[in-house]
């Protein structure tokens, strides 16, 4: 029997789960339960990453020890999964004692094979990355992903000799076209391993600095680098490497594995894991299968934008399977895709109650109108018929090839074909003219066609939408028996036109997906009496009042992101006599150092605990010479400036 093991990135412990994560999540789901209906040995990993610098701070942030902390978070990560309807086989944490044990082997081994040696080391470090940065690396000194100043440590650490596998790694994923897929993802990965020369991988931190990690076999003085630690997951949750000879454990069975992950981790998983492996003599992956990012309204989510989407609201609000439909469809593999109420209401209206829903609904009930419930016999089939059998089988056949190469949405859309042609069909065949002139037998062929098709594509759907897909092979009288799934069984579903038993009963009606409302649009704002009027301009386009500045549109508005920010310090700015630097709460991680032109109208000391309104997301900028990371917005008039405030915590938006 042919195995399949699917694994997510584990989870860090620092954030709640969200959107970002249960899509990754969901679709290992899928793939599992794909090929399982394939009739393959199919098994997922999924876990949390509890180790690390971020969780120590995370920890103290919520006045909890690191091990209180990582209980709590990881007991919501393996709550949340099963409430969205996920079935993974196992769950690993970072602090399981059978994790340690087997990445102190891996370190062990490789230590022992000489490709790990001790050495100096200094480096910008990013406590957000947990990484050093090069001098290369840095975008006008500053982490390319947070914007924050990295650290200057210089220190002794473990290496591990990654530079010595630069040529093999090149050359592997030269020789195997999709060992990092989609394509744009394995050109990034080349282009890392293209420019320059790849450097040694510093795999560990000295405990005077970090205790919270998995100490390093051959030097209690130090823990292991968390990415270290966190990519052995995927071989320690198969009991590598106690297992490593044994044909019958899990690991000789599984591995080597497929992993799923977004373009973020790229890197690690790209580089870092397979040479990791080369070196401990072990296999390397299957395939790294690499996604984009979900964006709310273009915009990536974030905890201090406040647009995070909470995946088990989604799923309350939309339904399980809409919500996972919507997922796999609207993302194309590779890209990122945008989430926002409005395209999953327009998804779900289209896809699932206009074209499968109504499909459903209106057979089941002229079947039960015309045949009172029973399949009805087959008799002889014409060109239209024999059409939509043959799209039904490309489309089905279609389905099972894009999903093998991850292509999840284009597979639905493929299968989204027979289905809008059966739709087609029945406006053609109009089954009521045909019941009027009593053409009984042409009108049993035609539901009957429309109940086979109906049957195979409901049977194909089980992995994206398990309830809903459940739901309608019952109505159509053939339970789904997930202990029947077999590579025969699938054969048949992609082959065989007739599944469906003459004269069964079958449900009388279906009601499947309901159409859900569209939010009601924020209005522009009425022009009142009170008003100033609008003046038209040569174009017909309205004009701003005299003395306001042009009319902006409404999303250009929406764009800005205005918070309120508790003061926290403030001092003359060292360089200019005009600005002030303040240290302002902004209800994130760290306070953010703001730099603002109003020396002249307040003296330092009289602001500290003033609450202000900061446009939260302009991008840092250095003023003569030190780095302002927002604007602090005032009110002026001729000859006076007061500052913004708002009586509500630091973080709180304005809208
Ligand atoms: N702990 C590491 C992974 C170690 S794996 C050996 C980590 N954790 S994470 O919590 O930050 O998770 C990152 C992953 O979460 C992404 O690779 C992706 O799978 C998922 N996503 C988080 N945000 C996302 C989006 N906005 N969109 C899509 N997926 C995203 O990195």
């Amino acid at each position: 029997m042919q195995r399949f093991y699917i694994t997510t990135p584990i989870y860090y412990v620092n954030a709640r789960p969200h959107l970002g994560h249960a899509y990754t999540t969901f679709v290992a789901d899928t793939l599992k339960r794909f090929h399982r209906m394939c009739g393959e040995d199919a098994r997922m990993l999924t876990g949390t990453d509890e180790h690390g610098d971020k969780i120590v701070k995370a920890a103290a942030k919520a006045g909890k020890t690191p091990q209180e902390f990582v209980n709590g978070v990881s007991a919501e990560y393996q709550a949340l999964w099963p409430k969205l309807g996920i079935e993974h086989d196992s769950f690993i944490r970072t602090t399981d004692p059978a994790h340690k044990a087997s990445v102190q082997a891996l370190l062990q081994r490789i230590y022992d094979k000489g490709d790990i040696y001790f050495g100096e080391y200094g480096g910008h470090y990013c406590t957000g990355c947990e990484r050093f940065y090069t001098e290369k690396e840095l975008e006008n000194g500053l982490c390319p992903q947070h914007l924050t100043k990295p650290e200057y440590i210089s220190e002794k650490n473990y290496f591990f000799r990654m530079s010595k596998y630069q040529g093999w790694l090149k050359q592997y994923i030269l020789d195997n076209p999709d060992f990092i897929r989609p394509e744009r993802y394995r050109n990034e990965v080349l282009a890392m391993l293209e420019n320059g020369v790849l450097e040694d991988l510093c795999i560990s931190r000295p405990k005077s600095r970090l205790e919270w990690g998995i100490e390093l076999p051959f030097d209690r003085d130090y823990v292991c680098y968390v990415w270290f630690d966190a990519l052995a997951n995927y071989i320690s949750a198969l009991g590598w490497p106690e297992n490593e000879r044994d044909e019958s454990g899990d690991y000789c069975k599984y591995w080597p594995g497929e992993h799923l992950v977004a373009k973020d981790i790229l890197k690690p998983h790209g580089i870092f894991w397979p040479t990791m492996l080369k070196a401990a003599d072990l296999p390397v992956y299957r395939h790294l299968n690499v996604h984009g990012y979900w964006l709310v309204k273009d915009t990536k989510m974030s905890k201090s934008l406040g647009n995070v989407v909470d995946p088990q609201v989604a799923a309350d609000v939309f339904g399980l399977d809409a919500f996972r439909y919507f997922l796999m469809r609207e993302m194309n593999f590779g890209s990122d895709a945008s989430f926002s109420e409005e395209a999953i209401i327009t998804r779900i209206n289209a896809d699932l109650a206009n074209d499968l829903g109504n499909l459903f609904s209106r057979v089941l009930s002229m079947n039960a109108k015309y045949f009172a419930g029973k399949v009805p016999a087959l008799g002889v089939r014409n060109e239209a018929d024999e059409d939509l059998n043959r799209l039904t089988d490309d489309a089905c056949a279609n389905y099972v090839q894009l999903f093998r190469q991850m292509r999840c949405s284009q597979a639905l859309d493929s299968l989204w074909e027979p289905i809008r042609a059966m739709n087609k069909y029945v406006d053609i065949q109009a089954p009521w003219s045909l019941a009027k002139e009593g053409s009984t037998e042409r009108l049993g062929t035609v539901l009957r066609t429309l109940l086979e098709a109906m049957y195979r594509v409901a049977a194909l759907l089980w992995p994206v939408m398990p309830s809903s897909s459940s739901a309608m092979q019952e109505q159509l009288g053939l339970p789904c028996e997930e202990s029947s799934f077999s590579a025969t069984r699938l054969d048949e579903l992609l082959k065989k036109r007739e599944h469906l038993h003459s004269g069964a009963s079958i449900a009388l009606k279906s009601a499947l997906f309901p159409r859900l409302e569209m939010p009601a649009k924020e209005e522009a704002p009425k022009a009142d009496a009170k008003k100033p009027k609008t003046e038209k301009n040569a174009r017909g386009a309205a004009e701003a009042p005299a003395g306001t500045k042009p009319f902006i549109e409404f999303p250009d508005f929406e764009k800005l992101d205005l918070r309120v920010g508790v003061i926290l310090a403030a001092d003359q700015h060292p360089h200019a006599d005009k600005l002030l630097r303040f240290d302002v709460d902004m209800g994130e991680e760290k306070p953010r150092q703001i730099c603002s032109g109003i020396a002249a109208n307040f003296k330092p000391e009289e602001l500290i605990g003033k609450k202000v309104i900061v446009v939260a997301n302009l991008p840092p900028r250095k003023l003569r010479g030190l780095e302002s990371q927002g604007m602090i917005l005032t009110a002026e008039w001729p000859g006076g400036l007061t500052l913004l405030s708002a009586d509500a915590p630091a973080g709180s938006t304005i809208r």
